[in-house]
């Protein structure tokens, strides 16, 4: 494919996934992450907060359940570099399920 024609598929497809998602009114500020007394709260804090806000966890559907949060955490470790011991991974994502992902209690 020549690269113009890659580039005018590329935009239809974001221009559809846009159509297809709500409008949100970003904050000024990087979003936080949602507090939670869940002890996965504060190591995600620490560890996920460092390189982006907390919008890519909003971003994500919340129907993700538990192995989506798990491949994610993961990738973030392996991909890139993301400061997470193997111990916490069950915590962070147990956070994650139950706060943005499909264990929300509504
Ligand atoms: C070392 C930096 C770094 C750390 C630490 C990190 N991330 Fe990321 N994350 C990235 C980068 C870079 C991207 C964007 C690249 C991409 O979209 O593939 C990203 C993208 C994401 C996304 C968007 C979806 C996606 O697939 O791109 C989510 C959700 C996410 N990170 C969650 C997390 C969570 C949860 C943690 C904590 C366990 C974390 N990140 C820690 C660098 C990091």
């Amino acid at each position: 494919m020549p690269k113009t024609l890659i580039a005018v598929v590329l935009l239809a497809v974001s221009a559809l996934a846009q159509a297809g998602s709500k409008s949100i009114d970003l904050p000024p500020d990087g979003v936080q992450l949602k507090p939670s007394i869940l002890p996965g709260y504060a190591k995600a804090q620490a560890i996920c907060a460092a390189c982006h806000s907390a919008e890519y966890m909003q971003y994500q559907p919340p129907t993700a359940a538990r192995p989506y949060w798990e491949a994610m955490v993961k990738r973030m470790k392996t991909v890139f570099k993301a400061p997470v011991d193997d111990a916490d991974i069950p915590l962070i994502v147990d956070y994650l399920a139950k706060t943005y992902g499909n264990e929300q209690s509504k």
